[in-house]
C-alpha cells in the first residue's frame, strides 16, 4: 500500500458519542444533540492503522524507545498511529509519558491485597497527567492555525496549557477559581506565560464563563472536552499495557474529577481489545471525593440515567469539581469494563496520601482518592485480595506541598468539621524538628529515634 493510501485509511474523524452524527474536526460538542464528541478510526478488527498487526505494532513501539526522534523520545507519539494525524513539523512535545510503574508493598498489605502498582503520571514534564493530553490537543491548535488556547482548570491544565503553548509558540489563557488551587500550580502558569486569571467563583463557574469566551473569541478550548486530549491521555494506558508485558492487570482505579481521565483510559482499553493487543479489559473503577461526587450519586441515585451536579467543595483541590463534562463517557467505561464507583472522606484521602508517600513515592491529594478507594472496594469484596491492581497516580507530591506540610504539622483539619476524626492520623504525622546547632542534640534525637 503507498504512503499516502495507508493514511487515508487510518484518517481519524469526530463523532457524536450521543446521536453518531460527524463533526468538523475542531468542534467541541455535537451541533445537533449537544452531546460530546470523540474522534473515531476506521474498524480495526480487520486490519490494524497502516495494515500493521498487533505484533507488528508492539514491536515498533518498543523499537521506537531507543530512537533519537524527538517524537519516538515522547511517550505519546511513541505510539502515533492510534492517534489523529498531525504533521511532524506542528508537534509541540516535552518529551512526555514515559512514565513509571512502581510495586507498593506497604499500600498494598494495608489494602489487602497482595499485588499493588502505582502508575505514576506526575511523573511527567509539568507534574501531572495532563501533559500527555495537552501535547496532542496543543499541536492540533498549532496545525488548525489558532494563536490563543486557553482552559478553566483547577490547576493542572493550566499548568500543563501554559508549558505547551510557551513551547509551541502559542498565547495562552488561563480562568482558575480564586484561592482554591494549591500556590504550585499557579506558579507554574505564570512561570510558563499564560495570562493568568483568578475568578471569584468555582472551577464550574470558569468553565462557563470560559465556554462563552470562545464563542466569541477565535481562541481555542483546551479543557478536556477536547477530544485530541483525550487522545493523548489514552497513551499512558497503551504504555500502562506495555509495562506488563501486554497481561492486563485485573482493576485498574482512577480519581474522577471532571471524568476525561477515566474515560481516557477505558477508550484506550476497548481499542487495545479491538486491535488485538490485549485479550480481556481490567475493571475500571473512578474515585471521587466524598464532598465532590456527582458520578457517585448519579450512579446510586438515577442509575445513571442522569447528571446529579452537586456544589464540590474537598482540599483535594484538582477534584473539586461539581458539574463533570464526561461523565457519560465515563459511565460507559464503567459499564462495559464492570468497573464500579466509590467516594471517600476527607480523612481518608489524607491518611492514603501519607501512607503513598511513606512509600518514598508521594502523590497529590486528588491521587489519593485511589489508595483510599481500593481499601474500601477490599472491604465490600469487589476487589479480591489476590487480584492485581494497578493505581492512577494522577500528579506529583510537589503540586501540593501546603497540604503536606499542614497534614504533619497537624493542623490540616483545624478548625474544620473533620477536626475530631483528625487524631487516627496522628501515627503518620511527622513534623519538623527544631533544635539547636549541637552535636549531643542530633545524637540524643538519633538515639530516641532508634528505640
Ligand atoms: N487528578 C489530578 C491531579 C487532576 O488534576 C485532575 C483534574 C484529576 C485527577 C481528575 O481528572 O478531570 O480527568 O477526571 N484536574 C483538572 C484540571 C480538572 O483543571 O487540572 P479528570
Amino acid at each position: 500500500m503507498s504512503e499516502s493510501a495507508a493514511q487515508t485509511e487510518s484518517a481519524s474523524e469526530l463523532r457524536c458519542i450521543g446521536c453518531g452524527q460527524t463533526a468538523l474536526p475542531d468542534r467541541f460538542r455535537c451541533e445537533h444533540c449537544r452531546d460530546l464528541l470523540e474522534i473515531i478510526y476506521p474498524p480495526w478488527e480487520d486490519r490494524g492503522p497502516g495494515g500493521l498487526s498487533s505484533v507488528a505494532l508492539k514491536r515498533l513501539w518498543r523499537d521506537r524507545r531507543s530512537s533519537l526522534d524527538p517524537a519516538d523520545q515522547s511517550g505519546v507519539w511513541r505510539f502515533r498511529e492510534i492517534l489523529p494525524e498531525i504533521a511532524r513539523p506542528q508537534i509541540i512535545t516535552i518529551r512526555e509519558g514515559n512514565t513509571p510503574v512502581y510495586e507498593l508493598p506497604h499500600c498494598a498489605k494495608s489494602a489487602g491485597v497482595d499485588q499493588l502498582y502505582a502508575k505514576h503520571q506526575g511523573m511527567n514534564p509539568t507534574g501531572s497527567f495532563k501533559d500527555t493530553g495537552m501535547t496532542v490537543a496543543a499541536s492540533f491548535a498549532r496545525q488548525a492555525g489558532y494563536k490563543w488556547v486557553a482552559c478553566a482548570s483547577t490547576g493542572n491544565t493550566s499548568a500543563s496549557m501554559a508549558a505547551y503553548a510557551a513551547r509551541g509558540g502559542l498565547h495562552s489563557l488561563v480562568l482558575i477559581p480564586d484561592g482554591k488551587i494549591s500556590w504550585s500550580k499557579l506558579s507554574q502558569s505564570l512561570d510558563y506565560g499564560a495570562i493568568t486569571c483568578q475568578l471569584k467563583t468555582d472551577f464550574d463557574g470558569c468553565v462557563r464563563v470560559l465556554n462563552e469566551v470562545v464563542q466569541r473569541m477565535p481562541v481555542y478550548l483546551l479543557n478536556s472536552v477536547n477530544p485530541y486530549r483525550v487522545e493523548g491521555q489514552k497513551t499512558s494506558a497503551f504504555e500502562l499495557l506495555e509495562q506488563f508485558g501486554w497481561e492486563p492487570p485485573d482493576h485498574i482505579i482512577v480519581p474522577g474529577g471532571n471524568l476525561a481521565n477515566s474515560s481516557a483510559i477505558g477508550k484506550a482499553l476497548r481499542e487495545m481489545k479491538q486491535l488485538g493487543l490485549i485479550s480481556r479489559l481490567p475493571k475500571i473503577s473512578v474515585i471521587q471525593a466524598e464532598g465532590a461526587n456527582p458520578l457517585v450519586r448519579t450512579i446510586r441515585e438515577t442509575g445513571g440515567e442522569q447528571l446529579i451536579a452537586v456544589h464540590a467543595d474537598t482540599m483535594a483541590t484538582a477534584i473539586r469539581i461539581g458539574n463533570p463534562a464526561s461523565w457519560k463517557k465515563a459511565l460507559r467505561v464503567i459499564r462495559e469494563s464492570g468497573g464500579t464507583v466509590e467516594q471517600v472522606s476527607e480523612i481518608e484521602i489524607a491518611a492514603a496520601k501519607a501512607e503513598i508517600g511513606a512509600e518514598g513515592i508521594g502523590c497529590e491529594p486528588a491521587s489519593a482518592v485511589t489508595l483510599a478507594g481500593l481499601k474500601k472496594l477490599v472491604t465490600q469484596g469487589f476487589v479480591k485480595p489476590n487480584e492485581s491492581v494497578v493505581l492512577v497516580l494522577t500528579g506529583h507530591v510537589l503540586k501540593d506541598s501546603e497540604y503536606t506540610l499542614k497534614f504533619h504539622r497537624g493542623d490540616l483539619f483545624t478548625d474544620s468539621q473533620f477536626q475530631k476524626d483528625a487524631d487516627v492520623l496522628k501515627p503518620q504525622q511527622r513534623a519538623p524538628i527544631t533544635l539547636e546547632p549541637s552535636v549531643e542534640a542530633v545524637i540524643e534525637l538519633l538515639q530516641s529515634a532508634e528505640k
